[in-house]
């Protein structure tokens, strides 16, 4: 089947992208209001992009209403923002966060997410993370009056001790289980990995000498 993104309609992409692109990560982002409200919500249109500097970048959608979702504001408002990893243990904490509460609301009250201070920024980490990133906002850029990537810069971050190895900042594979966002109300653990060891030029073509009959 062949697709011109251009002819379908913005659902449908929608349901083709995040349907293929899977598992996606979950930034359950953790931002405070100018008046003090605390808010967290998850996205899963979100990666890191690079670590010099440290870029992570979170795709925002406006409300159906036109009006910036609290995350957007809070970040617009104050410049600050905490990406708090999603494991297995607050998943269902993270989905009870999506729910779409007015901003005088705080979703880490509700779905019982303990707030701990961070260390450079004002809004707090979610004690429950497996691993926060302190963010701080580089730039936002609109496509369309709908659709954001808000840009951020990585200025530090808590790992829950279990999930790092404090000597080598190896991630302790056992302990971390992030779950992954797969499409609608579907998600994925991480625990079926497999290894591929990646070669250098010189090694692959030592490896094609080898099987090159003698
Ligand atoms: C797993 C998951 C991933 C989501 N990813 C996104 C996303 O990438 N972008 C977005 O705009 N909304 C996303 N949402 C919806 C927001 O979390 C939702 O609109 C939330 O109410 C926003 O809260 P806020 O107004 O407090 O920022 C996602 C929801 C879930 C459950």
């Amino acid at each position: 089947m062949e697709i011109d993104f251009e002819a379908i309609e913005p659902q449908n992409r929608y349901k083709l992208l995040v349907g293929f692109v899977i598992p996606r990560p979950i930034a359950l982002v953790t931002t405070r209001s100018p008046a003090g409200v605390d808010n967290a919500a998850p996205f899963s249109f979100f990666n890191v992009f690079s670590e010099d500097p440290a870029m992570v970048v979170l795709g925002l959608q406006r409300r159906p209403d036109g009006t910036l979702k609290d995350t957007a504001r809070n970040i617009l408002d104050t410049g600050e923002f905490v990406v708090n990893m999603v494991d297995e243990a607050i998943a269902e904490a993270m989905n009870l966060c999506s729910v779409d509460f007015p901003p005088e609301k705080s979703e880490p009250k509700i779905s019982g997410l303990a707030i701990e201070p961070s260390r450079l920024v004002k809004p707090g980490r979610l004690a429950d993370s497996p691993v926060s990133m302190e963010c701080r906002h580089i730039q936002t850029i609109e496509f369309k009056p709908t659709r954001s990537l808000v840009l951020g810069e990585v200025v530090w971050m808590r790992a829950r001790d279990d999930v790092i190895d404090s000597g080598t900042l190896r991630v302790r594979d056992d302990a971390y289980r992030p779950v992954g966002r797969l499409y609608a109300h579907q998600y994925a653990r991480q625990r079926d990995r497999f290894e591929l060891v990646r070669q250098t030029y010189p090694e692959w073509l030592e490896s094609q000498r080898e099987e090159e009959p003698a």
